[in-house]
């Protein structure tokens, strides 16, 4: 049987009705992946609750599977998970396949440096391109073995029986994955291992960590932790994600008389930067029955139709909502005026160049939009039918369903199987909530 994301899938959406009713999107994906990975490595059985049901956190999940840890589904978004203990993985019968997931891959890598045995992680075409040397690079500084292929992608090699030994690093770029990599890592290093980040990014490890017992000093930009302590097995209850939300809360925000709740969003101040750029542009949002769950702070959020203007991004928005690009072009397309994006040049190397794949899907809709080296300037004004093409981008691919609800014909999206990477179910959920898109598959 093929993979889900091997099918050719593609999309028709076009206008559909105000956006109406309560919507609870799946769990968040970066929560979701760290439950498996801390799980493992705990002492004790860990019940996690709201698991995104995605193919890259399954991705995660079956990794861990491969290195003899029992991981129970008992029901949806059920996961049991019977810790091995820090020292309790062993050595996969091949390589691990984490399919389109960087942070599977970026994050694992940080794990599987302090195990006793070798490791190859391996990806599908889209990982295959992405940068793993922000990784590796500081990892051999920490003492361990890695080989990157050309141009310093996938396969990562990694090589066992390593010494770890704790450093004191500052990332280059501002990067959850790079930080997280070099703390997980740093759970089996001698001494100390600091990381300062140039702007904050978003700490779920940091405080899932601290969730299973371990200690995590957060001093501003710079985390620590120190190597040799143990986790204690807990139990997690995983909110729904803001970056699937954030179509949604685009979608409403767009189409005359929406009015919609979205349930139990997980809105992590790390992670908000969409709500705070589409208030920036008129957005009526707001967060209502906030609360904290297991260590993260969620809300619902009621989403309003209303007027957009374009504004120029502030800069130090952009790591807190880097996800969120691809449908705050959208939001920008249909704004009054010129927006602008500027110190995103990380968006090229996400699963797609989602700088140079949104201005060119945005301009065969029709839409002034033009690629800077790291961000865009978009007119906003009238969206167009026509055809675009996701190149296997979940977020792209999502971005053109919100964009064809406003748009003066069908449009069709090609390549969009890798939904399901992050938001299974997406087409009917969408649907429910009041627009209108249909998928194909070959
Ligand atoms: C993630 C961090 C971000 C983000 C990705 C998930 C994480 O990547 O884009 O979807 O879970 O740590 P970078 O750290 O590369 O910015």
């Amino acid at each position: 049987m093929s993979s889900p994301s091997s099918r050719s899938v593609t999309f028709r959406a076009e206008p559909g009705r105000p956006l109406q009713g309560r919507v609870r999107v799946p769990g968040d994906k970066s929560i979701s992946h760290r439950s498996i990975m801390l799980g493992s490595l705990a002492e004790g059985v860990t019940e996690v609750s709201g698991f995104l049901e995605g193919e890259d956190s399954l991705a995660t999940l079956n990794a861990f599977r491969a290195m003899g840890v029992t991981i129970e589904r008992p029901g949806p978004g059920d996961v049991r998970i019977h810790g091995v203990g820090m020292q309790g993985l062993k050595a996969p019968a091949q390589a691990l396949d984490l399919g389109n997931s960087g942070t599977s891959m970026r994050l694992m890598a940080g794990l599987m440096a302090g195990q006793t045995f070798d490791v190859t992680l391996i990806g599908d075409s889209s990982l295959s391109r992405r940068p793993m040397e922000r990784v590796a690079k500081p990892l051999r500084l920490m003492g361990a073995v890695i080989d990157t292929a050309d141009k310093g992608c996938p396969p990562m090699h990694i090589h066992g029986q390593a010494r770890l030994k704790g450093i004191d690093y500052a990332t280059p770029m501002a990067s959850a994955q790079v930080k997280s990599c070099l703390l997980l890592a740093g759970l089996y290093a001698e001494g100390e291992t600091r990381v300062t980040e140039p702007a904050p990014t978003r700490d779920h490890t940091e405080r899932m960590l601290q969730g299973f017992g371990y200690s995590v000093q957060v001093n501003g930009l710079t985390c620590a932790v120190t190597g040799g302590g143990r986790l204690q097995a807990t139990s997690i209850e995983v909110p729904a994600d803001i970056s699937s939300a954030a179509f949604f809360m685009v979608a409403a925000s767009i189409i005359p008389s929406s009015d919609i709740v979205l349930e139990h969003v997980g809105v992590n101040p790390t992670r908000t930067g969409v709500i705070d750029i589409l208030r920036l542009m008129g957005a009526n949002i707001a967060l209502e029955n906030e609360r904290v769950v297991g260590g993260e702070p969620v809300a619902d959020i009621r989403v309003r139709a209303a007027r957009l203007h374009g504004i120029d991004i502030p800069e130090h928005l952009v790591p807190l909502a880097i996800d969120e690009f691809p449908v705050l072009f959208v939001a920008a397309a249909v704004a009054s005026g010129t927006t602008r994006l500027s110190g995103a040049e990380e968006l090229r190397v996400k699963e797609s160049d989602r700088i140079q794949v949104m201005a060119d899907n945005l301009i065969a809709v029709g839409v002034k939009a033009r690629a800077t080296p790291d961000g865009m300037v978009i007119e906003g004004g009238p969206i167009g039918g026509g055809q675009v093409d996701s190149h296997g981008d979940h977020r792209i691919a999502m971005s053109f369903t919100v964009a064809a609800q406003l748009a003066s014909g069908p449009i069709t999206i090609a390549d969009c199987a890798n939904v399901a990477t992050s938001f299974p179910g997406f087409v009917a959920l969408a649907s429910a909530a009041g627009m209108t898109v249909t998928e194909a598959t070959a």
